[in-house]
Order: C-alpha cells, then sequence, then structure tokens
C-alpha cells in the first residue's frame, strides 16, 4: 500500500525538496506578522472581551445556514469602509478565498490573465475556473495587454479578468498597479488584486496599495500583518451578493469563528489607531535594505527581502546554518518558486529589533563566506 506516495518523497529528498514542519526557533526573520499584531495584547483583550460577552468559539455552520452571526457581519461592514469598498465578504483562509474568487467570477468564455508569479491558491481556482488563463510576464503591463489583444483577435468575446498580487510573497516586489489599471481601463476588464503581504503594511491606514473601484476586487488575508485568521474579500456589493450565492468555497464550508472576527475587527482598529507601527516598520525595513542588500538579498522597500541562493541544498544549508545560530530563517524552493530560483525568504516583522538585523549582517558574512 501506498508505494507510489513512499517512491514519489523518496524523489522529492533525492532533490533535496523533502519538507518536514519545524518548531518555531529563534529570531523571527520568517513570519509575515509584519506588524506584531499576532501578540498584540489588544488583540488577545478583544478576543478575551468576546468571550466574556458569551460570543461562542465555533460558528456552528455554513453562513448560509446558522453560522451566519453578527460579528462576522460587523467585520464585514467595518472591513468595507476600512478599505474603501462597497461590501466585503469573510472567508475562513486567504487560500480559500482565492480560489473561490478565481473559480467562481470569470465565467465560460471569459479569459483570466494572470501574472507569471501569482499566489498557489489563485491557480487552483484557475483549475476550477471555466474560462480560459493565461500567464503575463511577471510586472509587465504590456504583456497582459498582449495576452489580451491576442485573445480578442482570435474571437474572445467575454469579460477578461486581470489577475495579480500587489506585493508578491516571495520576490517582495510591488505591481505596477496603476499601468494594469489603465489596461483593465482600455479593454473594460476587471482587476483582482491579492494584497495578502500590502495590507497592513502599504496605505495611509494600511488599506494596501490598490485603489478600490467599480473593476477592482481586493483580497486581504487576516493571518499576515492583520496578525489573526481568515480573508476579507473587498469590492463592488454585486461581487459579495454573487460569491454568498455561487462562492463553493464559501457556501460549503463552516463559517469562521465568530471570535476570531472580533479579533480581525480589532486589528483593524490598530491598523487605524496606532500608525507608528506601520513607520517603525518602515525604519526597520530601510536598515534591513542597507545591511543585507550588500549579501545580495533584495531590497524594494517592502518587508520581504529574497536572497536568491539558486541551488536547494545550498539554500536549506544556509538556513540551517542561521537558525543554528539563533535566527528563523526558511529556505523556499520549488515548487513554490521556479526551478534555480531557490532562496532565503527575509523578512522584516516588528518582532525583532534593530540589534537584531545587524547580527544577522554579521551572521550572513560568515554562513554565505
Ligand atoms: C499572496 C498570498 N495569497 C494568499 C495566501 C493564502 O492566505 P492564507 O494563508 O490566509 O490561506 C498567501 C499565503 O499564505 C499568500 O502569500
Amino acid at each position: 500500500m501506498l508505494d507510489f506516495h513512499r517512491a514519489d518523497l523518496a524523489r522529492l529528498a533525492a532533490r533535496d525538496r523533502l519538507r518536514g514542519l519545524a518548531p518555531q526557533r529563534g529570531r523571527d526573520f520568517a513570519s509575515n506578522d509584519y506588524l506584531g499584531l499576532a501578540s498584540h495584547p489588544r488583540l488577545a483583550a478583544a478576543i478575551a472581551d468576546a468571550v466574556a460577552e458569551g460570543i461562542p468559539v465555533g460558528s456552528g455552520g455554513s453562513r448560509l445556514l446558522r453560522g451566519n452571526h453578527p460579528e462576522h457581519e460587523a467585520l464585514e461592514a467595518e472591513a468595507a469602509a476600512f478599505f474603501g469598498a462597497e461590501a466585503s465578504l469573510y472567508f475562513s483562509s486567504g487560500y480559500t478565498a482565492n480560489a473561490t474568487l478565481l473559480a467562481t467570477l470569470p465565467q465560460r468564455g471569459d479569459l483570466i490573465v494572470h501574472d507569471a508569479l501569482v499566489h498557489a491558491s489563485m491557480h487552483e481556482g484557475m483549475k476550477l475556473s471555466r474560462a480560459a488563463s493565461v500567464a503575463a510576464a511577471h510586472n509587465d503591463p504590456a504583456a497582459f495587454e498582449d495576452a489580451i489583444r491576442a485573445w480578442r483577435a482570435q474571437g474572445g468575446k467575454g469579460t477578461v479578468w486581470i489577475a495579480v498580487e500587489s506585493l508578491y510573497s516571495m520576490d517582495g516586489d510591488t505591481a505596477p498597479l496603476a499601468e494594469l489599471m489603465a489596461v483593465a481601463e482600455r479593454h473594460d476588464a476587471m482587476l483582482i488584486v491579492d494584497e495578502a503581504h500590502a495590507t497592513g503594511v502599504f496605505g495611509e491606514r494600511g488599506q494596501g496599495l490598490a485603489t478600490p473601484g467599480e473593476r477592482v476586487v481586493t483580497l486581504h488575508t487576516c493571518g499576515k500583518a492583520l496578525g489573526c485568521e481568515g480573508a476579507l474579500v473587498a469590492g463592488p456589493a454585486i461581487v459579495r451578493d454573487y460569491l454568498v450565492n455561487r462562492g463553493r468555497g464559501f457556501i460549503f464550508s463552516t463559517a469562521p469563528s465568530p471570535l476570531m472576527a472580533r479579533g480581525v475587527r480589532e486589528a483593524l482598529r490598530i491598523l487605524a489607531e496606532e500608525p507608528e507601527r506601520r513607520t517603525a516598520l518602515h525604519r526597520r525595513i530601510a536598515l534591513a535594505s542597507e545591511r543585507l542588500a550588500p549579501h545580495g538579498a533584495l531590497a524594494n522597500g517592502t518587508p520581504i527581502m529574497p536572497l536568491i541562493l539558486h541551488d536547494n541544498g545550498r539554500t536549506m544549508r544556509a538556513a540551517e546554518a542561521l537558525q543554528a545560530r539563533g535566527f528563523d530563517i526558511r529556505g523556499i524552493r520549488p515548487p513554490t518558486v521556479p526551478v534555480g530560483a531557490a532562496r532565503l525568504r527575509l523578512s522584516i516583522t516588528l518582532n525583532v529589533g534593530e540589534a537584531d538585523i545587524l547580527a544577522l549582517d554579521q551572521a550572513l558574512h560568515e554562513v554565505l563566506a
């Protein structure tokens, strides 16, 4: 039994691609808890208050059945206002939200043009979608436009859906959203923007990088800078209504915990009320850029700084050597990144101080020598 699976794992091991689960250990250069909100006392207090008020741990069912709780609805109303959208919808994870968006909104006869580097969850949705899909070269608006023109020239008549991330999770660069929006306007297309890593980090209130509008749908994961769990889709009211009626990942799934919804509500308040966290994060990013770029880390003014070492084995050995020195730094290998592009993903958060960044600079001198 399970011979295929044993052999498959052996093949992964032979290519230095076998994974295992490792505990958190050492200084945090690995998480997406960019603002350190996961352990913020205000979040813990908000959830403790909700427990004391008798808000249940579990939702008890799908939102369409008995699982709909006033906490979900309150969160969605506040999130719509926060992100400047007409409406929003809370999902239990960003993965489910992305997969549901891409599987549900584009219809048969439509075209999805996606950036070559979008997250696996968008690919999942595209596999389920009845629309055709095509990749465009990373962050190249002209490539998006060419793909749309080629499809129209071949008789494509439906709606075009452009799907991108605003801040790329493994490369740390940001999308040319204004140019992509101009492409969307020229071709009467919709723009789906995964703001997973930009939410909380960019924007006046931490709302992300996209500009809301009638042709824009954004996805804000709550497990990264918001320090919680789940994801909010924000956009036109019709998108929310459609997902509630047709989004299988929303309909056929137990609603997230109402306690977590309360936590996300508090996280949005913290973003608005404590802008100094964002300022501190950007100061730390500036220091990290100055100290880590000379080692080859790519610095784009964002908290994600990949240090590409190419070879899987070398990457994992470097990660282990840094872990042994007390840094929680993880190697990222294919298929998460393209073959030959294995990397250390250095993530800058408020969970580390300036001294930790200086210590990492020193450790990289030793490990990469
Ligand atoms: C760009 C991007 N989108 C979506 C997700 C999925 O979000 P979640 O972790 O909430 O499932 C992730 C990472 O986890 C991500 O990096």
